[in-house]
């Protein structure tokens, strides 16, 4: 069985007036009148404990979605349980079938649910109709069936065989359980983390994000009905302490597929080392995390490109993407003009709810994430080092919202120029323009991350020595583009550093880490 590479999922524009605009605005107003109630699923049951959590849009804080149902040890005990019990005759399914069903889910995507996958993005996630769509829809849409090619050439992969002998690899599972921890801000790696473990024959105990609880739930449901059977992936809602004393103290603990930040995968790494002795194997440890992604500009840039880049790259989804534009480094002959196309830029820009299409910055996701990001805001508006040119307000009274914020520091190793915020906090720093090899050095060592990075510049040997020098600073390296919006299929997704372990999401070098090649030689 060989799938062919996929086409991308073409992206839906919702223009005003389109059917498709109608439709999902009353999918909108239809999932606001539902009230949901969100059950755990494990071992295919819905699993309600009472303990309630309530849903509120990030926009409309006071606006009750529903609520989910919290978890806790003996939940994850049950999710690892029902996993194992699944395994053999999941591991033993023919592969197509396997495939069958995340295709037959990417179909229900496109075609049936579409618009509840977006909907429940945007109501619980707080991103605008745009960004929903190349996630909640392509991204994932293309995550399963990309997965499906990928695994078919790997399984292709056999070694050769001298004369009297018939060698082969058969590609197993691992043996085990799979833990998949997804974060809120891309329901596509919610979708991507515990699939791809299990399309390769793994059994999957998934956290998503508390914030990411309502798309999650949607999506485990068209799983359910593309086929997927009892136990294979368990939904749990539970606090990160309780799941990694569980999972990571369990025998059968065979890998952990994860998203997050930097601080807790290094936290899971340690915890994972002591215990590694109680492990039948050595588990695989696969993580994406943080990000403080740049943007260098050449003297010979257009002005209008390195704006747009930054305008995008920096503020789409109010920044909350690990690959989001977060530093620039701007050459002094162009930095004024590019400086007055950022402030009028961000002051074209529409705040509000999510709800009017018209909007480009919506909230950001809750009050921890807003504190803090107010808290860089306050800082620069009191530092002699820092200007903010544009922004700098922000309102947490009907919904977390903070105007896009572009901050000018003249120390280039400034707080927010080094750390990351997951915000719509830009800064920049005017460097001479002269010394571009100099500001390269700059770049590479300001930050322990390496996810993302754009160098942006006419001239072709600037390109070159950028692409060189920094060949170590990004996963994800953009020539005359903004650093944030990898296609599946086209730019394999992830970094190293501090980053995370660089196991590409959306390629065969991520599958290969939930396969467990066995080498079998038989002797004629
Ligand atoms: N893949 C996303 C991007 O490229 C980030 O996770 O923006």
């Amino acid at each position: 069985f060989s799938y062919p590479i996929p086409i991308n999922e073409p992206v839906h524009s919702y223009a005003p007036g389109s059917a498709e605009r109608e439709a999902l605005k009353r999918t909108l107003t239809q999932l606001k009148s539902e009230q949901i109630d969100v059950p755990m699923y494990i071992g295919g049951d819905e699993v309600r404990t009472g303990k309630l959590v309530a849903l509120n849009p990030p926009h409309e804080k006071k606006f009750l979605l529903g609520h989910y149902h919290a978890g806790n040890e003996s939940h994850v005990r049950q999710a690892i349980d029902c996993a194992l019990e699944a395994k053999e005759a999941w591991a033993n399914m023919n592969w197509e079938d396997r495939a069958g069903i995340f295709l037959k889910a990417a179909e229900l995507i496109s075609t049936k649910y579409r618009y509840h996958m977006n909907g429940t993005t945007m109501l619980g996630q707080s991103k605008n109709v745009y960004q929903a769509e190349i996630d909640s829809a392509c991204e994932l849409i293309d995550f399963l069936r990309f997965n499906v090619h990928f695994l078919s050439e790997i399984y292709k992969q056999q070694p050769i065989s001298a004369a009297g002998m018939h060698n082969r690899t058969e590609w197993r599972p691992l043996e085990g359980f799979v833990l998949a921890i997804t974060p809120f801000n891309f329901t596509a790696i919610g979708g991507n983390l515990p699939t791809s473990a299990a399309l390769c024959g793994n059994v999957v105990v998934w956290k998503p994000a508390h914030t990411q609880v309502y798309s999650a739930q949607m999506f485990l449901r068209i799983l359910k009905e593309a086929g997927l059977p009892d136990g294979v992936i368990n939904l749990i809602y539970v606090d990160g302490p309780t799941l990694g004393k569980v999972c990571f103290s369990h025998r059968d603990f065979a890998g952990v597929h994860f998203t997050g930040s930097t601080g807790v995968f290094n936290q899971m790494w340690k915890t994972i080392g002591e215990n590694v002795s109680n492990y039948k194997s050595y588990p695989r440890i696969v993580g994406e995390t943080g990000g403080k992604d740049f943007v260098i500009a050449h003297s010979s840039a257009d002005p209008q490109v390195v704006a747009t880049a930054l305008l995008r790259g920096a503020f789409e989804y109010q920044g909350q993407k690990c690959s989001a534009a977060s530093r620039a480094y701007l050459p002094s002959n162009i930095a004024e003009e590019v400086k007055q196309l950022l402030i009028a830029g961000v002051s074209s820009f529409k705040m509000g709810s999510v709800e009017d299409f018209g909007n480009f910055i919506n909230a950001v996701i809750d009050e921890k994430s807003f504190d803090k990001i107010a808290k860089y805001i306050d800082n620069a508006k009191a530092s002699p080092d820092a200007t903010v040119l544009v922004g700098g307000t922000y309102d947490k009274s009907q919904g977390y919202f903070i105007h896009p914020t572009v901050i000018e520091a003249k120390d280039p190793k400034y707080v927010t120029m080094c750390e990351e915020i997951f915000g719509p906090v830009l800064t920049i720093h005017v460097y001479d323009a002269d010394k571009f090899g100099e500001t390269l050095h700059l770049v590479d060592e300001t930050s322990p991350y390496a996810l993302t990075g754009a160098v942006i510049a006419r001239d072709r040997f600037a390109v070159e020595l950028a692409t060189e020098r920094l060949r170590n600073a990004a996963g994800n390296f953009y020539i005359n583009d903004k650093p944030t919006g990898a296609v599946v299929g086209q730019q394999p997704f992830g970094g190293a550093r501090a980053s995370g372990t660089n196991d590409k999401a959306g390629s065969m070098i991520n599958l290969y880490r939930w396969l467990s090649a066995r080498t079998i030689k038989e002797t004629f």
